[in-house]
């Protein structure tokens, strides 16, 4: 069979489920990127797609038509100008979190020893990105899952991220006291949707990836926001940044939060994708 027959029927199986989902959008990319990962190597249209190819390509589908995020089926995302190793049960980075990533280097490039300190790091994407365009930094990724840790390292260690630790910490916990007071940028993407919504989630979000990535537990899903804003001033240096990847709608909470904490410069932000923002404030 031809690649671009192949492509033609998972196309239809992935639009039919998509439907059932509520969704449109890129089943055709994604069908390519199944049979590509299948067959080991790019397809064109009239590739002749072997037999032993074309069962682990059908079986990619169905996984994907069951509402799987695709990343979790070909076993990488990429992020900015790199590519991710990522396995289900993990947090899927978010195209959104390029611009927060953008915003930590600017703040980091031009210091002399730069501190970067990432809470909530998932498998690694805004540390190391930091990691790869400030060599000279020392930048630390801590998370509470030992399994996203795992692949944050095994991420860093393939991409020239080797000025990263990661450490298995809720929140600030574990990271090493010397750094009180001489933390340049705090980042988070937190777990930010509140308890009760979590369930009005798409599939593919609410079926696949774990709760504890997804969702704080709290009523309005700040507890983790609040803790940070509360312990970030101890850790940062004078004038050193918190930067908050966060949905626009909590912006004037956040601020509230922060300005109550004794933060300054209090901002809002976004990058070209308007629908996340980062809130920007020094400490
Ligand atoms: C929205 S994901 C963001 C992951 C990563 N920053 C990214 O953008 O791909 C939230 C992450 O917070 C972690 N997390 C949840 N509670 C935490 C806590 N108390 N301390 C540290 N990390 C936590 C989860 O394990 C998950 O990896």
């Amino acid at each position: 069979m031809y690649a671009e027959d192949l492509i033609k029927e998972a196309k239809q199986v992935l639009v039919s489920a998509n439907e059932n989902f509520g969704l449109r959008g890129y089943e055709e990319d994604d069908a390519w990127e199944m049979l590509d990962h299948a067959n080991g190597e790019e397809l064109n249209y009239g590739g002749e797609v072997r037999a032993e190819v074309r069962r682990r390509f059908e079986r990619m589908v169905r996984r994907r038509a069951t509402g799987e995020p695709l990343a979790y089926i070909v076993g990488w995302i990429d992020f900015r100008d790199f590519r991710l190793g990522i396995k289900p049960g993990m947090f899927v980075p978010r195209l959104t979190s390029e611009f927060l990533a953008s915003q930590a280097i600017r703040r980091l490039h031009g210091r002399r020893s730069p501190v970067h300190v990432d809470l909530a790091t998932g498998i690694g994407p805004i540390v190391i990105s930091t990691a790869r365009a400030v060599p000279h930094a020392r930048v630390w990724g801590l998370d509470i899952s030992a399994k996203a840790l795992s692949q944050a390292r095994a991420n860093a260690a393939a991409l020239d991220g080797g000025n990263a630790t990661f450490l298995k910490s809720d929140l600030f916990s574990k990271l090493p006291r010397s750094l009180q007071g001489g933390v340049d940028v705090v980042t988070i993407h937190p777990p930010y949707v509140p308890r009760q919504v979590v369930a009005d989630l798409p599939v593919e979000v609410k079926k696949f990836e774990p709760r504890h990535t997804l969702s704080d537990g709290s009523v309005d899903g700040l507890g983790l926001v609040r803790r940070v804003v509360d312990e970030g001033l101890k850790w940062l240096r004078p004038g050193g940044w918190l930067l908050i990847e966060i949905t626009p709608d909590e912006f004037r909470n956040i601020r509230r939060l922060l300005s109550a904490a004794g933060y300054v410069g209090i901002r809002s932000t976004h990058g070209e994708l308007r629908h996340t923002r980062v809130i920007l404030a020094r400490a």
